[in-house]
């Protein structure tokens, strides 16, 4: 298969984790005999350094005329800690989703076997837990109407959805647990949000399109209380926009570090395959984070092609490296390996995985 690629590394540890994944999809195009092209654009605090604007027009230019996108990650600290700021890197992130109409975020999390004493919460609780996060990704208090008084002492950001849009990532969530568990847990706070209201009225009517899976709805602060008590009750999590990037990163706590959760946003049109976590400023070029988000963000990517043999390979080569412990510190305290050396091993079993270096 010919693919023409996006790559869009961003800020912070966003290239260097990028790379990896371009090492692995590299790998794999040579193995499995597929033509992999990838074209680099500036997104983000380094895009507004070169430009002035988080989204450049000929990045989104770029992202229009490829096939998919891997994103490394956004954020910056000069604009954290300045609420004045008018252009900030997140927006570049935003606009792309809204411009490429990525409603949909998908985010596995898992609790490896090899990975289960890492995570701070207990063994007997995290085992086997195996959940997939639909969060929606266009709509919401992300990109409702914003306001700031004159005098700056009143602010407002508007929670706004419409039934098109709760719909079809409704139906994508359904449809996916109709290839797991069958059960589909609609996160909202219907108890206090009118928009709460319309995404339960909207799901339970689109449940009887799907018969043989099971509808729950939690709270969102019970649902944060349950992911940590009992994530194994989960299947398909169904939420929306804000709900959903808060309880991802909860969810993360399973696995055992936020460098191993990878995501795919998807539209009609484009689809964008990005790790969960940010930018992590302060680990910047020190080659300590870890790209098997990024990694596995490329596994993503060739699923969404149906290229389902090659993204098993790619997770394959993940577990080995999480097995022989060649793992960057949020995993490893002891021996640890640096980010390069973490993607170097993972192509290289994927290429060949019988006589990999281990070091
Ligand atoms: C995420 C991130 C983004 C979000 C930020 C960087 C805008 O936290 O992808 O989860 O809030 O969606
Ligand atoms: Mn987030």
């Amino acid at each position: 298969m010919k693919l023409n690629i996006a790559v869009l590394p961003g800020d912070g540890i966003g290239p260097e984790v990028t790379k990896q994944a371009i090492k692995a999809l590299q790998a794999i195009a040579l193995e499995f005999d597929h033509s992999f092209s990838f074209t680099h654009a500036p997104v983000g605090a380094i895009a507004i350094d070169e430009t002035g604007n988080p989204l450049p027009e000929e990045t989104l230019d770029v992202c229009e005329a490829t096939d998919a996108i891997l994103f490394g990650a956004i954020g910056d600290p000069k604009y954290d800690n300045n609420p004045d700021a008018k252009v900030r890197p997140e927006q570049g992130l935003l606009r792309l989703r809204k411009s490429l109409g990525l409603f949909a975020n998908i985010r596995p999390v898992k609790a490896y076997d090899t990975l289960i004493e890492k995570s701070p919460l207990k063994k007997d609780i995290i085992q086997g837990t195996d959940i997939s996060i639909y969060r929606e990704l266009t709509g919401g208090i992300y990109f409702g109407e914003k306001f700031l008084s004159e005098d700056g002492n009143t602010a407002s950001d508007l929670c706004l959805y419409t039934k098109t849009e709760i719909e079809r990532i409704a139906h994508l969530a359904f449809k996916a647990a109709q290839t797991r568990k069958n059960k589909v847990t609609l996160v909202d706070k219907a108890n206090v949000l009118e928009s709460s209201r319309l995404w339960r009225k909207v799901v339970t009517e689109i449940a009887k399109d799907y018969p043989e899976v099971t509808l729950d709805f939690l709270f969102v602060d019970n649902a944060a209380m349950q992911m940590i008590l009992n994530p194994n009750q989960f299947d398909v999590i169904l939420t929306e926009n804000m709900f959903g990037d808060i309880i991802s990163d909860e969810a993360s706590v399973i696995g055992g570090s936020i460098g191993l959760l990878a995501s795919a946003s998807v539209g009609d049109k484009y689809a964008m395959f990005e790790p969960i976590h940010g930018s992590y400023p302060q680990a910047t070029g020190k080659g300590i984070a870890n790209p098997i988000a990024s990694i596995l963000s490329a596994a993503m990517l060739l699923d969404h092609f149906d290229l389902t043999e090659e993204a098993a390979v790619i997770r394959k080569a993940v577990e080995k490296s999480l097995l022989l412990n060649i793992t960057t510190p949020d995993l490893n305290t002891e021996h640890t390996v640096s980010t390069s050396k973490v993607g170097d091993f993972i192509a290289d079993y994927i290429s060949n995985p019988n006589d990999s270096n281990l070091n």
